[in-house]
């Protein structure tokens, strides 16, 4: 219930205005952000290189309103690849394809995108293709496949464990070699495409987890659910896996136990950092997964 408010107020676009903009929100948001200005998330960048995590940047922006804003966030991701190319850390970036035009132009979207992803493949990185709503996927997956063909080191996929459909995506990914972060799914979905109980969207994303780790290539396993990473653990050493066929992804500013965890075992980790003014969305989704994330804005808020 709690879960489905925070996902509806995501959309409210007047109280997106009112949040970005107040003075208020730089207390509580600084958690999950890693700031709005690009030298601030190079910051971020350095300093969890330092404890060796790696890191995909997200500059913040979904569901533009013009092809000019498209052109924009463009610019701002490649001035992000740029800035990447300078630190010479080996940091990929993350994108949403209604970030750079697909509600406008699929044509536009895919000259956007694959500039992004010639400038990566150029580096030697990656462009990460978040997975949006389930309306998007079928377009998304398309074009990340065509986007594979011209250059196949410079792409990853994004699948989400709550949607029915995703064995089958996955198993597509897997037999092209197209390189899958698995995550359980953050958007408000019917209960016509997704699993709507939490116990079978975990149940799904075990069973997909093991897939990916089985045949997927280069995979992502993108949780912060203990009892799933201790699945995949045991499973890594049952299987023989090694650790370098894959890598564990959380989010910047969730679980920081779990992750100083995984890099102690040895394993690679990658934080999603994300920075820039258009914050409100990414922020509300992540309330959405822990309501008792509202307590601890509370109590920034008493501070002020
Ligand atoms: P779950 O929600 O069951 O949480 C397990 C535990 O993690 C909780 O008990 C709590 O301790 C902690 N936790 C989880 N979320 C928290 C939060 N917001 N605040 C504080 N603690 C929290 N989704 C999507 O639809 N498309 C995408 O492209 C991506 N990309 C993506 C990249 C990466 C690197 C990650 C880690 C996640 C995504 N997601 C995503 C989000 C994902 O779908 C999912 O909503 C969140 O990861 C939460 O799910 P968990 O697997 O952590 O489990």
């Amino acid at each position: 219930m709690l879960r489905r408010s925070f996902l509806y107020l995501s959309n409210q676009s007047w109280l997106r205005h009112w949040m970005e903009n107040s003075s208020l929100s730089s207390k509580f948001v600084s958690r999950f952000i890693a700031g709005r200005r690009l030298d601030e998330a190079i910051q971020v960048m350095t300093k969890l290189r330092r404890e060796n995590m790696d890191t995909s940047l997200d500059f913040l922006g979904e569901n533009v309103t013009s092809l000019d804003e498209a052109t924009a966030s463009l610019d701002s991701y490649l001035g992000t690849l740029a800035a990447i190319r300078a630190s010479l850390l080996p940091a990929t970036v993350s994108v949403k394809l209604t970030q750079l035009g697909l509600d406008f132009s699929a044509e536009a979207c895919r000259n956007n995108v694959s500039q992004l992803v010639e400038q990566a493949a150029a580096m030697n990185t990656r462009v990460e293709i978040d997975m949006e709503s389930s309306e998007y996927t079928d377009r998304t997956l398309d074009l990340i496949c065509a986007m594979f063909e011209r250059f196949p080191k410079a792409v990853r996929a994004v699948i989400q464990a709550y949607l029915y459909r995703s064995e089958a995506d996955i198993r597509r990914m897997n037999s092209l070699g197209i390189p899958v972060r698995l995550c359980k799914g953050a958007y408000r979905e019917s209960p016509k495409v997704a699993f709507a109980l939490k116990s079978e969207v975990d149940r799904n994303y075990v069973k997909l987890m093991r897939l990916l780790l089985e045949e997927g290539a280069d995979p992502a396993i993108a949780s912060h659910d203990e009892r799933i990473l201790s699945d995949a653990q045991l499973y890594i050493h049952e299987r023989r896996i090694s650790a370098d066929r894959f890598e564990f992804q959380m989010l910047y500013g969730i679980r920081r136990d779990l992750q100083k965890r995984l890099i102690a075992d040895g394993f690679r980790l990658r934080l999603y950092v994300p920075y820039g003014d258009a914050w409100y969305p990414y922020f509300m989704r992540r309330l959405a997964e822990r309501p008792a994330n509202v307590l601890f804005i509370a109590r920034n808020l008493l501070r002020s």
